[in-house]
């Protein structure tokens, strides 16, 4: 018998429009992440060469949402566009009411400020940074009831977004269900490494949540990437499409915050579908106060239309596996390389493991910012540290976090880059991975109050 021929995939789209890029010398990168603080945030966009820093905002929009940006109604109340977002929306994640927000942490503001009230307690599969800010903000306490598995870097479980139920049960029995106004579940949850939750687990969590009286808010922003992963490792879910899934996903939850800035393809936008028409109707409120009209929300007319098309086209699965499928061909080449990753490898991007990277730095001499800025001199490539940077401080202890995953984040925008722009950061990360000895640790000289990782500024130790 014959072996059968190799059959490659390839980007299910072709190229219309090209963004040249710059690419610097070792010593123009040097001077740049210097005056940058060390910090890959503070650098600016045009010393970087590929730009990994994140998938939110960054995705390159079809040839059908510029077409729609053309068709925005710029009208200050009841756009076209709104109207048409609103219908997405509920065709696609079965939601029934929509506020537009300018982008996920409006929706996550309007939320908490409306659902929490002092001394209540969020849980939640594994804290998001500004999600979790909003939280505290309203005077919530996130407690997070993810598995175990999720905070081990080398644990293959194929779904470590799962809710731990027991860990769950114990929050609703310490504090009583009137002090959890809602349970918050992530889909292909970020912070563990883009790592999806299965629809196994969210029937059981829905259950529990029913038999307590708890709403589950959904932060929906990469649900059509978990849908995949349902789709390619959940039993009983081959079959269905990428579409059944979302709705089926969206349906055991009471509601969503959305960053569109990531599934949905789009550069800005976001928003808060709820079900409840109370819930609904105290953030329609708020959203006027803080930020615009209830049928605009912050986004102009053609962001809304932009978003109402990316949506359609998150779940089409030609789309989905291409996203999905590079992030994994970048994922496996590291492997290749012998290089410390998360797995299995998440959504949307490759997480390396720091600590494993670094064994030589203590986490308080930041290992995975230090691995980013290192990454970054090797070839311009511009990756993200989420570790204890991060994590920031306890509110109430004012100490550090120290997360048990130090991680850096290869983000892969949507639609931008080609295997060939894959091929490159895989070698940059192992010649980092090749002289990983010599890297040395940071400490940080200036710390923003809130969301530190943004705007913290570090200089080498020793
Ligand atoms: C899981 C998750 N939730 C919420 C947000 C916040 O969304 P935005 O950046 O649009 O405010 C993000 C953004 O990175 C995210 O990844």
């Amino acid at each position: 018998m014959t072996e059968p021929r190799r059959r490659s995939w390839a980007e299910p789209f072709k190229i219309k429009m090209v963004e040249p890029l710059k690419m610097t010398t070792r010593e123009e990168r040097e001077v740049a992440i210097r005056e940058a603080g060390y910090n890959t945030f503070l650098l600016r966009s045009e010393d970087v060469y590929i730009d990994l820093l994140t998938d939110s905002g960054t995705s390159a929009m079809s040839d059908r949402q510029w077409a729609g940006m053309m068709l925005g109604d710029e009208a200050y109340a009841g756009s076209r566009n709104f109207y048409h977002l609103e219908a997405a929306v509920r065709e696609i994640y079965g939601y029934k009411h929509l506020v537009p927000t300018h982008q996920g942490r409006g929706a996550e503001h309007l939320l908490s400020q409306t659902l929490i009230k002092q001394g209540d307690v969020i849980p939640g599969n594994m804290y998001f940074t500004t999600t979790r800010l909003h939280q505290e903000l309203a005077g919530g306490r996130f407690v997070d009831v993810i598995i175990d598995e999720a905070h081990d870097p080398t644990d293959a479980h194929p779904f470590k977004g799962d809710v731990d139920l027991a860990k769950l049960r114990q929050v609703i029995d310490d504090v009583g269900p009137e002090r959890i106004p809602y349970v918050c579940i992530a889909t292909a949850v970020n912070m563990a490494g883009g790592q999806p939750i299965s629809l196994a687990n969210l029937h059981k969590v829905r259950a529990l949540c029913n038999d307590h009286g708890i709403r589950i808010i959904h932060d929906a922003t990469r649900v059509a990437e978990n849908a995949y992963f349902i789709k390619e490792r959940e039993p009983g879910y081959a079959d269905k499409s990428i579409a059944e899934i979302v709705l089926e996903i969206c349906g055991l939850t009471d509601g969503c915050t959305m960053s569109a800035k990531k599934d949905a393809l789009v550069n800005i936008g976001g928003f808060l579908a709820l079900d409840e028409w109370e819930v609904f109707e105290a953030c329609r409120n708020l959203v006027v106060v803080y930020e615009g009209l209830h049928t605009y929300g912050g986004m102009a007319g053609r962001d809304m239309e932009a978003v109402a098309i990316g949506l359609q086209e998150s779940v089409q699965f030609d789309h989905i596996k291409a996203r999905v499928g590079q992030v994994k061909y970048l994922g496996e080449k590291l492997q290749d390389y012998g290089v410390p990753i998360v797995v299995p490898i998440g959504s949307h991007g490759v997480f390396l493991d720091a600590k494993a990277f670094l064994p030589q730095l203590d986490q308080d001499h930041y290992p995975a910012q230090a691995l980013a800025a290192e990454l970054y001199l090797d070839s311009g490539v511009r990756a993200m540290e989420r570790g204890v940077v991060s994590a920031g401080r306890d509110p109430e202890t004012g100490e550090n976090r120290h997360p048990s995953l130090e991680l850096v984040r290869l983000t892969v925008p949507r639609r931008v880059y080609t295997q060939a722009h894959m091929d490159v950061v895989a070698e940059s990360v192992a010649e980092v991975w090749d002289n990983r000895e010599e890297v040395r640790g940071l400490q940080m000289v200036y710390e923003p109050s809130d969301l530190r990782f943004f705007q913290a500024r570090f200089e080498p130790v020793g």
